[in-house]
């Protein structure tokens, strides 16, 4: 078996993929993402994508990532994840046309290109409300706004001084959450456990500070949990979940799930849970929706 691995910096996640790779003696091949030209012509692939069985994604950059992605799909190398999953869960308005579509709950959500149409649509969500880039990840240029005036305040300024990804404004519901927030891990058609992201602040990323704890999991969980993974396409997925007062919501589907503060509490070996589904993928016993029609846009 000849397994890729795609990667920017190596981070602690990558060192425990790459050693359990190793461990199962398998040949790994290396592939820094800013090190590696595409060749867009037809035919097979060239080096050093060649011969590769699959190509396990660990990009930082959601761009860089889905650019690499469809090449290889486009080559018919199978990846985890595939292009049209990083695709769908990179892009948190492309997320959110799917659970819905798939009738999976999620915060209501507004989509406005204009202040004055966003300000309209925060009224009719009613506040607070949350303002997020649609492409973004580590809890970065979040907004909560609790009023109209910060609305008109946080509008302004993006509209002024935002680039290109906050011409569109991504709004949401404030989910009242009990001072954290839940994530579980898929792979597959397994929920392999989930932890809880505890915080003072709202915004209860680890990246930010939010302490990380075991969470059992729930049917709940894992029955929501599943459903949000196959609107997404499937694969090894990390799902967000805020439980609401009604009953738990997926705010969020992560496509290359950072996991190194999560396999203590939970005592899953993760690394070794998604190196055994890149095996499974690269003996062509589970089939990637490789060569599927790219959700109109794609990422940014
Ligand atoms: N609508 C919301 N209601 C309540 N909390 C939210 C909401 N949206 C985001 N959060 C909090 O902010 C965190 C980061 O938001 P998220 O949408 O996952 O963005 P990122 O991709 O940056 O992680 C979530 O894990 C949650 O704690
Ligand atoms: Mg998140």
């Amino acid at each position: 078996m000849r397994v890729g691995i795609l990667h920017s910096r190596i981070r602690q996640e990558e060192k425990l993929l790459l050693a359990e790779l190793e461990a199962r003696g398998v040949d790994v091949v290396r592939l820094h993402v800013e090190e590696v030209p595409l060749a867009l012509a037809p035919g097979g692939p060239p080096p050093p994508f060649d011969g590769l069985d699959v190509v396990l994604e660990r990009c930082i950059s959601h761009s860089r990532a889905t650019a690499v992605l469809r090449v290889l799909d486009g080559w018919g190398v199978p990846c985890v994840n595939p292009a049209r999953v990083a695709d769908v869960c990179g892009d948190k308005l492309a997320t959110n046309v799917a659970l819905c579509a798939a009738g999976v709950p999620t915060p209501r959500a507004r989509v406005a290109f204009t202040p004055e149409t966003a300000l309209a649509a925060l009224e009719e969500l009613g506040y607070p409300a949350v303002l997020k880039p649609a492409v973004g990840s580590w809890g970065r240029l979040l907004a909560k706004v609790n009023d109209r005036e910060a609305a008109e305040a946080v509008l302004e300024h993006k509209a002024t001084l935002g680039s290109y990804h906050h011409s569109i404004f991504y709004l949401q519901e404030y989910v009242e959450k009990p001072g954290r927030d839940l994530r579980s891990f898929v792979v597959g058609d397994e929920v392999i456990c989930a932890i809880a992201r505890n915080s003072a602040h709202w915004i209860t990323n680890t990246a930010l500070g939010g302490r990380v704890e075991n969470a059992p999991v729930t049917d709940e969980m894992r029955e929501l949990s599943l459903a949000a993974a196959a609107a997404c396409g499937g694969g090894v997925l990390a799902i967000d979940l805020l439980e609401a007062p009604q009953g738990l919501l997926v705010n969020e589907v992560n496509y290359t799930m950072e996991f190194k503060n999560s396999c203590a509490p939970t005592g899953v070996d993760i690394p070794a849970r998604i190196v055994d589904w890149v095996l499974e993928v690269g003996a062509g016993r589970v089939v990637t929706p490789a060569r599927a029609p790219l959700a109109a846009g794609g990422g940014v």
